[in-house]
């Protein structure tokens, strides 16, 4: 049988000050609330305490479990689960970029399904956690609207994709005044980040005609707005932005990554490479890769990012589209090789066996070898 399914929050809000909406949002998920975010950021720009005084308002009781750091690991995560079960939270509200969103994802997992997180990294939750309102104050992961949760174990070195239909906050509530204070290189990071969500849902083998719909309106948003959002940072670029992320999200979440994210998450791991800047440097070589073995959508690729491809063969056209990807690459700024951002060439293999075993691995349109990820690797060093 063949068919599609396509699964997302219950409730999407997006527009300017709407981050004042998630006390009356979160009565209806009980009276004690915990807020998992970052250390420092949301309370420096002031989302934090909107957050908080408007879920007070509502007669809502938060605690704030401030402890996520960039890329969280198992350890947070366990506190955060300790933390939510001590203070019987009815449900979680993630405040911040992917890290809090993935953090609150993992922990509402583990308080809802019982048990250590490290349980999940195969075996799939069985029910829900407790219900999760994200509010999303970069642009960039989709996260907010999506199953995945990436939760790093630094013993073994491993960035955990946990992936599940459970983990879908509720309430996603999208304000882009949140996004006005990302300094520009995290802004060019995180939106590199969801221009890549677009493309490797649209190019991978679980993409779907629902996941298709959101993949190339993604990518038309973000490739017209993703150098004016970093070079002048104004406020139409952002708004504009974080809807295309959004959508970006959608579409991943119900079609996947591929192969840049497997290879992404290695750099992340051995060397902290920011997710996003690791995806931005991977994305033009892993699309050479790819092009031949899908021209056809990357011609739709090409014309969805305002290139003239009319009277061109699929080839030209799909070659267009990959010299395309790299320009907008190359305008945010972001650096363009391994080298420059600290890693070098001893793990190269490693990384490329850690590749090969992700999930994302089997769904990227062309099957690659561990010797043809060390190419790309020493491509890009
Ligand atoms: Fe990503």
């Amino acid at each position: 049988m063949d068919y599609s399914v396509f699964q997302c929050p219950k409730k999407i809000i997006y527009g300017k000050d709407t981050v004042n909406f998630i006390g009356s949002e979160a009565a209806v998920f009980g009276n004690k609330a915990m807020i998992v975010t970052g250390k420092h950021s949301s309370k420096k720009t002031g989302a934090l305490d909107k957050v908080y005084y408007s879920l007070k308002d509502q007669g809502i009781d938060p605690v704030i479990f401030n402890k996520v750091e960039s890329d969280p690991s198992v350890i947070t995560v366990r506190e955060g689960v300790k933390a939510g079960k001590k203070e019987k939270v009815d449900f979680i509200v993630a405040l911040g970029g992917g890290s809090a969103m993935d953090a609150a994802k993992a922990i509402s997992m583990a308080i809802g399904n019982g048990g250590d997180i490290l349980d999940y990294e195969k075996v799939q939750p069985k029910t829900y956690g407790i219900p999760i309102i994200a509010v999303p104050t970069t642009a960039g992961t989709g996260s907010e609207v999506s199953k995945f949760s990436i939760i790093t174990d630094t013993e073994r070195k491993i960035k955990m994709l946990i992936s599940s239909n459970f983990i879908i906050p509720e309430v996603a509530i999208l304000d882009p005044l949140l996004t006005m204070m990302m300094p520009p290189q995290v802004t060019a990071a995180t939106g590199m980040d969801a221009f890549t969500h677009a493309i490797e849902a649209y190019i991978s083998k679980a993409a779907q005609p629902m996941s298709d719909t959101f993949a190339i309106k993604a990518i038309k948003i973000i490739s017209s707005n993703i150098s004016r959002s970093v070079l002048k940072g104004d406020i139409e670029a952002r708004e504009k932005m974080l809807l295309g992320q959004m959508y970006a999200g959608l579409a991943f979440s119900n079609a996947s990554t591929a192969l840049v994210h497997s290879m992404s998450r290695p750099l992340g791991a051995y060397y902290k490479v920011p997710h996003g800047m690791a995806n931005a440097i991977l994305l033009t070589e892993v699309m050479k890769f790819n092009r031949a073995s899908c021209a056809e959508r990357f011609k739709v690729i090409a014309e969805a990012m305002g290139e003239n491809v009319e009277g061109k063969s699929v080839r030209e056209a799909s070659l267009i589209a990959v010299d395309t990807i790299k320009s907008i690459f190359l305008e945010t700024g972001l650096p363009v090789s391994l080298k420059e951002v600290g890693v070098d060439k001893d793990n190269f293999r490693k990384m490329a066996e850690d590749a090969m075993e992700s999930k994302t691995t089997a769904l990227n349109p062309r099957k690659p070898t561990v010797e043809q990820l060390v190419e790309i690797y020493e491509k890009i060093y």
